[in-house]
């Protein structure tokens, strides 16, 4: 054979795994079918998405808050082609990392489409053509945006988060379709440089798959940048015409919306991505939702492949992809490793940033647990306050007998970093009280988690 292990896709779930095996001694290459290592997520994800958040964030607190902070400067204006050029020079630097870190480690690179020919042997169709051969394979190939039937995706007009990172202009009226996490984070961009942003959400609540209260909170934000919000609402039609689209919706009464606008984005989920990767030659299977078919130690029905990331089971997070690449790197070693799947963060770019880790209400609700709530609002901060960042608050939920922490989940000011907080604190099954009784540094955001925490024990927060 000539590799040991061989990774297709190298998105952060196939380089971390590459680089993983060879760390541990492995002879490794991995292949992908774009010219720049990195995946979705360097590419067109997370780190373009953060930088043009930023940049438009700032361009927000120019024209919002600097007055008030005692900044006088004349009418900020947005220069887009400059802003897109600088998050091309951010995703250039994070890519020409991994270049980097695949020659430190020594991994063969290959570009091109990676398909099977069979259980070992996989054909490259690059610049030239050849096959490699492997004992062991994993399968990294990520995902793809999803679209409905009847929604043509022209990407100039009707387009996806990838169109969305690269627009010669800002939108007069974006209508988003889905108020999910690239909905409420691309939306929040343009809305930020001053376009007017219409989100239309089949269910009731905006990023429904966090704790109900996060998603009430950020709708109250989100107005105060210029959204609008149709929750509740299924889309039927998206019809473009010249420079203008038009989207039909109908809420549960059966009342429709027309909403009249110049561009859409159709962020309504993502699909796993198969596509040519000739599955069937090698007899691996999927499962009813076109994701790679693995068990719990993340095999696929074929003893020599395993399977990462967002093209199987789970949330499709980053850092969830990068921890089964580890996972599986180290399960082919022998070792035993270990991943807590309730206690991988998500986390929301907007201003406020929601972050979230382990049960919500909800899910307590309904496995019928008992347990208590302990929250705190950032108003109450001095640090908030300093910054004018007061629009959040820290929700705990605790179990009622034994206090143990089963949910932290916080909407304000840098609540992304904070809630490695929870994380730690839920690793090590800290119950409310512990957190309660350790110092937190003044003045802090984090002095919310704290009282928080003083909440859900015996209602007691100091400040409030
Ligand atoms: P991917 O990153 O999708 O990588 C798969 C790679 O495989 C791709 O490069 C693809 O070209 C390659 N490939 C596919 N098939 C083949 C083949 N046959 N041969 C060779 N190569 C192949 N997650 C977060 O945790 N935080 C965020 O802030 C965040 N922001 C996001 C913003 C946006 C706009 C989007 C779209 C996603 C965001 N995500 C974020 C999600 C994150 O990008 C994904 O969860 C992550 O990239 C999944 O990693 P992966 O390695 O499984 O797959
Ligand atoms: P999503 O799953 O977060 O949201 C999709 C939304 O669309 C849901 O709220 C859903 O109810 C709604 N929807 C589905 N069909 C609809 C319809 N017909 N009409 C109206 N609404 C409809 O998916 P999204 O935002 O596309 O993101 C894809 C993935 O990328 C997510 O799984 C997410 O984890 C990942 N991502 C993560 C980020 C982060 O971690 N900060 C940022 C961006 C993306």
């Amino acid at each position: 054979m000539d590799y040991q292990v061989v990774v297709i896709g190298s998105g952060p779930g196939g380089y971390v795994a590459a680089i993983r095996c060879a760390q541990l001694g492995l002879k490794t290459a991995i292949i992908e079918k774009y010219d720049t290592l990195g995946g979705t997520c360097l590419n067109v994800g997370c780190i373009p998405s953060k930088a043009l958040l930023d940049s438009s964030e700032h361009f927000h607190a120019a024209e919002h808050t600097f007055k008030t902070h005692g900044i006088d400067i004349n009418k900020p204006k947005v220069n887009l082609k400059q802003m897109i050029g600088r998050k091309a020079d951010v995703v250039k630097q994070n890519v020409e990392g991994i270049d980097y870190l695949m020659k430190k480690n020594k991994i063969d690179v290959f570009h091109g489409m990676g398909s099977f020919v069979d259980k070992n042997t996989i054909q490259i169709d690059g610049k030239k053509k050849q096959k490699i051969t492997a004992e062991k394979v994993i399968i990294a190939t990520g995902s793809k945006p999803a679209s409905l039937p009847f929604i043509e995706l022209d990407k100039e007009r009707v387009i996806t988060s990838t169109e969305a990172l690269e627009l010669k202009e800002i939108p007069k009226h974006m209508i988003v379709i889905g108020g999910g996490v690239i909905g409420v984070e691309l939306g929040s961009v343009y809305a930020r440089l001053g376009a007017k942003v219409s989100v239309v959400e089949f269910l009731e609540n905006l990023i429904p798959s966090m704790d109900g209260t996060m998603g009430k909170e950020l709708q109250k934000s989100l107005k105060g940048i210029g959204f609008e919000h149709y929750l509740g609402h299924k889309v039927t039609a998206v019809e473009r015409k010249g420079n203008n689209v038009t989207v039909k919706a109908e809420n549960k009464k059966g009342e429709t919306v027309e909403l009249k606008g110049d561009y859409c984005l159709v962020s309504i989920g993502r699909r796993p991505y198969t596509d040519k990767l000739g599955l069937d030659k090698a007899g691996v299977k999927m499962d009813d939702k076109g994701r790679v078919e693995v068990d719990d130690h993340l095999r696929t029905n074929v003893e020599n492949i395993y399977a990462i990331g967002d093209v199987v089971k789970g949330a499709m997070l980053a850092h969830k992809a990068e921890e089964e690449g580890v996972f599986v790197a180290e399960s082919i070693m022998g070792q035993k490793p270990h991943i807590n799947y309730n206690l991988i963060p998500g986390v929301v770019y907007t201003w406020p940033e929601v972050a979230s880790v382990g049960y919500t209400e909800e899910q307590l609700k309904e496995q019928g647990r008992k347990y208590k709530t302990g929250k705190f609002p950032y108003k109450a901060l001095g640090r908030a306050r300093a910054s004018m960042d007061t629009d959040g608050l820290v929700k705990i939920l605790a179990d009622k007998e034994t206090d143990e922490i089963l949910g932290v989940h916080i909407i304000g000011a840098r609540a992304a970093d904070m809630i490695a907080a929870g994380v730690t604190a839920m690793e090590y099954r800290a119950s409310a009280e512990d957190v309660a009784r350790m110092s937190h540094a003044h003045p802090t955001y984090m002095e919310a988690f704290k009282e928080a925490a003083l909440a859900a024990t015996e209602n007691r927060p100091i400040h409030m």
